[in-house]
């Protein structure tokens, strides 16, 4: 997979999956700015990785994702690739979802996405190449109890993802999303051992995926390899639902 010194900026570094995705980018000579919300965990992941640029940002704070966008572009010396990876949830079941459950969703998952989106894309409009990599989830396909937000906000990241990836195909920007299911994370440790086997037996391979599952599917997309596929979501849930 061709990422050589391709700058990427990577949302949720900090995170399960996004700690996978700061390993692959860095094992195939990517040049990366990872951002999270937690100052402690950013300063860890500098610790642990020198190469790696950090900066802490809330992606809900929507009216200053333009700026953020011009400084990490500036950082890094461009901007090739945008991992959306950040992501949110706040269960409930929807009689009892407020309505600050739905919307803290909907503006972390949906909208802080396409924004970002929205001005990387137009860094890469004028380098003449990019592209875009969406983390949703087997949920937005599936829909699950106590998740309509969470969901609705994945669903809505693969419809927009496939207007944008028409909007900038003869531009070559593609635009693509990785549908992770059950994957091992802190959360997933989390659920009780007898659910757990009982989501297990759904799944056709038998286990959880790793996080290093979604990473591998995500870099590829991302690379050179990839570049006649947009618009498109590639699952990654051990067969647990086909599109
Ligand atoms: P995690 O909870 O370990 O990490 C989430 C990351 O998002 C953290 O780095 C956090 O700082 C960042 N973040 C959260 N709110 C933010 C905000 N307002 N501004 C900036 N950063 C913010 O989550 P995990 O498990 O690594 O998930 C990553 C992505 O994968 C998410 O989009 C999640 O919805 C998706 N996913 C995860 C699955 C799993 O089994 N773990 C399954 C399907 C999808």
């Amino acid at each position: 997979m061709t990422l050589k010194n391709k700058k990427v900026l990577i949302t949720g570094a900090t995170g399960g999956i996004g700690g996978s995705l700061v390993k692959k980018f860095l094992s195939l000579d990517s040049e990366i700015l990872g951002t999270g919300t937690n100052s402690e965990k950013l300063d860890k992941l500098k610790s642990e990785y020198s190469k790696i640029k950090v900066k802490k940002f809330d992606i809900s704070s929507h009216s200053q994702i333009e700026k953020f966008i011009e400084e990490v572009s500036e950082e890094l010396g461009g901007l090739d690739i945008l991992i959306n990876n950040a992501g949110i949830n706040r269960d409930n079941l929807s009689l009892r979802m407020k309505e600050d459950e739905w919307q803290k969703v909907i503006d972390v998952n949906l909208t802080s996405t396409f924004l970002l989106s929205k001005y990387a894309i137009k860094k890469m409009l004028k380098s003449g190449s990019g592209r875009v990599v969406n983390i949703t989830s087997i949920v937005g396909h599936t829909g699950n109890i106590g998740q309509s937000n969470y969901a609705a906000s994945k669903a809505g990241v693969v419809g927009m993802s496939k207007s944008l990836s028409i909007e900038y195909a003869k531009k070559n920007i593609t635009v693509n999303c990785v549908s992770p299911g059950f994957i091992v994370t802190d959360m997933t440790n989390k659920i009780p051992e007898k659910i757990r086997s009982i989501l297990i037996s759904k799944i056709p391979m038998g286990k959880l995926g790793s996080v290093d599952d979604v990473s591998n599917c995500v870099a590829f997309l991302s690379s050179d390899e990839a570049s006649y596929i947009t618009g498109e979501t590639i699952h990654v849930n051990g067969g647990m639902y086909m599109a």
